[in-house]
């Protein structure tokens, strides 16, 4: 019997028009341009502005985008994944909010939470549905409001984040191409490292949350930063490993944006040069799980049909993970 893989055939993506620079930035928090520039590489991110706006409006645009570049029809799409750490609402999950807003009325779709990694997951729990032959059409979704859960007074963490989506859709394919092997890890231990402490169902809001600003990111930064050099570089090296590629043989790096160092430091362990790695943190800040696809978006028209790309991710949790896919198609 032929495999069936699941290959990404379209990129959509979006991010807000409002740009917060580090410049900005120096005028709320005690900070400076250099600092954040050197400790992270970024210089600017989005912040998504407008009364009720949500994740999901820019989820929305994000999947639009698919349509208009493939001419597909909103009701061919069987399954909707949504990557977020910010939803809508705790309930229902914002992939429904989603195929309601897009007129999706044939998916059924959830969310997947595995923070900074979630598109990931989600990009191989949707794999797997595709694989077994009985879905067409599926779109992953991944993105953050995360202007949404940060302290603008913690110059700590309101210097990294930035709010932005971006989606694939996945169709079936027998000639090789798609997504061709993943490498999944979480240790639940590192949730103290990283996290919201209130909103959920052990802290819920109430007035001392919202005073105490429990509702917000909480991150010891170092501890994250020692955890995801190590586990970030090592399972894309072990992915590399596993399915006997050579740094030669990989054309694209597809990092988390979550820190330059960070990035650096796998690009280092799996020996790949400069130029094979997208890099937009610069622009966006880390989107948790909107920097994956939204490197796919940017680079779309660069990939070329065969392509080897190396994705790989490290979030709270903790959650990481790599996957390797040959790309599918050369950009129009
Ligand atoms: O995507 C999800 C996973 N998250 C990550 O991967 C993030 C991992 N962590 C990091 O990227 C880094 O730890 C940060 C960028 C968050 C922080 O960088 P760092 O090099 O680890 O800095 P630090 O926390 O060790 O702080 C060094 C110094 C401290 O001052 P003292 O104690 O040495 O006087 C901080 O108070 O830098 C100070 N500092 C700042 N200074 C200017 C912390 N934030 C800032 C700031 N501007 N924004």
């Amino acid at each position: 019997m032929t495999k069936i893989q699941a290959a990404i055939t379209c990129v959509g993506g979006y991010v807000p028009e409002d740009v917060l620079s580090n410049l900005d930035l120096e005028k709320i928090v005690d900070t400076n341009d250099e600092w954040i520039t050197t400790r992270t590489g970024i210089k600017e991110r989005r912040i998504l502005k407008g009364e009720g706006l949500g994740t999901s409006d820019m989820a929305a645009k994000a999947v639009q985008q698919i349509f208009d570049k493939t001419g597909i029809d909103p009701m061919e799409i069987e399954m909707l994944i949504c990557a977020t750490t910010t939803p809508d609402f705790t309930f229902p999950a914002t992939a429904n909010v989603i195929t309601d807003k897009l007129g999706m009325k044939n998916a059924f779709g959830y969310d997947i939470n595995a923070a900074c990694s979630g598109f990931l997951y989600s990009l191989t729990t949707a794999a797997q549905f595709i694989e077994t032959g009985k879905f067409k059409k599926v779109i992953v979704v991944g993105g953050d409001k995360m202007s949404s859960i940060l302290n603008f007074e913690d110059r700590a963490t309101c210097i990294i984040f930035g709010d932005g989506c971006g989606a694939v859709l996945l169709e079936p394919n027998t000639e090789g191409f798609g997504v061709v092997d993943s490498i999944l890890r979480s240790d639940g231990a590192g949730r103290a490292h990283l996290h919201q402490k209130a909103g959920g169902s052990v802290r819920p809001a109430s007035i001392e949350t919202v005073m105490a600003k429990e509702h917000f990111v909480y991150q010891e930064g170092q501890t994250v930063f020692k955890f995801a050099v190590k586990n970030m570089a090592d399972v894309a090296y072990d992915i590399m490993q596993r399915n006997n590629l050579t740094n030669e043989d990989v054309n694209w790096l597809v990092p988390h944006q979550a820190n330059k160092r960070i990035i650096d430091a796998t690009r280092d362990r799996m020996g790949v040069s400069e130029d094979k790695v997208m890099i937009n943190i610069q622009k966006f800040g880390n989107t948790t799980n909107g920097t994956l696809p939204l490197c796919l978006w940017e680079w779309e028209n660069k990939l070329k049909k065969g392509d080897n790309l190396i994705l790989a991710a490290f979030g709270g949790g903790f959650t990481w993970g790599s996957t390797y896919i040959k790309w599918a198609y050369d950009s129009k």
